[in-house]
């Protein structure tokens, strides 16, 4: 993570004030993709890549965004907030004070200040790290609060109603409420959740294919799409199918053939996802990490073959790490279509295993990619 002190010199330096400081962590699932807008179940945790906002007020009616990141400063009026996204990065922050305004809150000027290391469009969820970190800035300087669940469902609004991304709720509530050495199993159904501790021996190499990938376009929509055209399928024959949470793999076997063939692929992805999500907690639980290994190699197959949200090159990440010393498991995490793969390694390998995987896939496809050994953080938080 930068350091916080950097960020409140370079607040200081450009708007003369001495800011509060807040961080919002990017995440890794570990298990359970596309999942969540389904109403089931996800496994992520939050990473040591981080964004830092530093806010102060102004007596101006302003709200002046700076991103050391893109070094851009973009300034909007508190009492004429934008009726629209821009397609800039200033959208997040922004959208972040129209969701609140809309929630009755008077938004005062202010100076916000942004900095982090989330890498962008890998599908860490720099977006959601954004958005959390703005939200908390903001909601302190009015001296507002929301319990941590609410608060990720209202950057996730941000996310749906703003920004115009179809998500679900995993990335912002993670953001929000992730623990220290732990994943969550999240129930996006009622937003309960269980800690799952990861043992202190296991490292979490994220490999970066640097293939961009981007939720805002048209391939996360089309695939969320056509696995609710499969639910509405089952719908029709069983009410009690409001999502595919609700649904069976029997259900497919009576109705698939109803169902267009892709539509059929995404259900299935999506309702094997669920009870592998489930069965991966419970296997981390009882320390067995070959099972655990097993179901991310099954859900990585899923992801790619019938859901088809991977891509050649995390195909080929997942592949070349199969026979690497250390490795208990290995799959695509986040939206798809290009970003990260996530592996569970044995810490005492992680920097052989890094080292190598990095060397065979530049090998095999001409990229170099980046690979952070990283830990499990905690979530949102005010700086002292
Ligand atoms: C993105 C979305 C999440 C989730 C994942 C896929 O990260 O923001 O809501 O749908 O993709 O699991």
């Amino acid at each position: 993570m930068h350091d916080p002190a950097v960020l409140r010199s370079i607040h200081r330096a450009r708007f003369q004030a001495e800011p509060a400081v807040f961080v919002a962590p990017g995440r890794v699932n570990l298990i359970g993709e596309h999942t969540d807008y389904a109403e089931g179940f996800v496994m992520p945790a939050a990473i040591n890549f981080a964004t830092l906002a530093g806010i102060s007020p102004r007596t101006d009616g302003k709200i002046v965004i700076y991103s050391e990141n893109f070094k851009e400063e973009k300034t909007f009026e508190a009492a004429a907030l934008p009726a629209a996204a821009g397609k800039h990065w200033s959208d997040y922050p922004i959208g972040v004070a129209v969701i609140l305004a809309g929630e009755g809150h008077a938004i005062p000027g202010f100076s916000l200040s942004l900095w982090g290391d989330v890498p962008l469009g890998s599908g860490l969820s720099s977006s959601a790290a954004l958005e959390v970190v703005t939200a908390l800035a903001v909601l302190s300087l009015i001296g507002a609060s929301y319990p941590g669940p609410v608060l990720a469902r209202l950057c996730q609004r941000v996310e749906n109603e703003f920004v115009g991304a179809n998500c679900g709720i995993m990335d912002q509530f993670i953001s929000a409420n992730g623990k220290e050495d732990h994943a969550l199993l999240l129930d996006c159904r009622d937003l309960s959740f269980k800690l799952a501790p990861i043992p202190h021996n296991i490292a979490l190499v994220i490999a970066n294919t640097m293939v961009k990938h981007s939720i805002a376009g048209g391939d996360y929509p089309t695939r969320r799409a056509e696995s609710e055209a499969a639910c509405a399928v089952i719908a029709s024959h069983r009410p009690g199918v409001p999502f595919l949470r609700d649904a069976t793999l029997e259900d497919l076997e009576k109705w698939g053939h109803e169902m267009a063939p892709k539509s059929l692929m995404r259900a299935r992805h999506v309702i094997s996802e669920n009870l592998r999500t489930v069965a991966a907690e419970k296997a981390l639980e009882r320390g067995d990490l070959e099972e655990l290994g097993r179901l991310m190699a099954e859900a990585h197959t899923s992801y790619s073959k019938d859901f088809e949200g991977s891509c050649a090159e995390a195909d080929a990440m997942v592949e070349l790490a199969q026979d690497l010393p250390g490795l208990i498991g290995a799959r695509l995490t986040g939206g798809g279509f290009g970003g990260c793969t996530i592996n569970l390694v044995e810490q005492s390998h992680a920097a052989a295993f890094s080292e190598a995987l990095a060397s065979r896939y530049a090998a095999r496809t001409g990229i170099v990619p980046e690979i952070h050994i990283c830990h499990a953080s905690g979530g949102a938080h005010k700086l002292d």
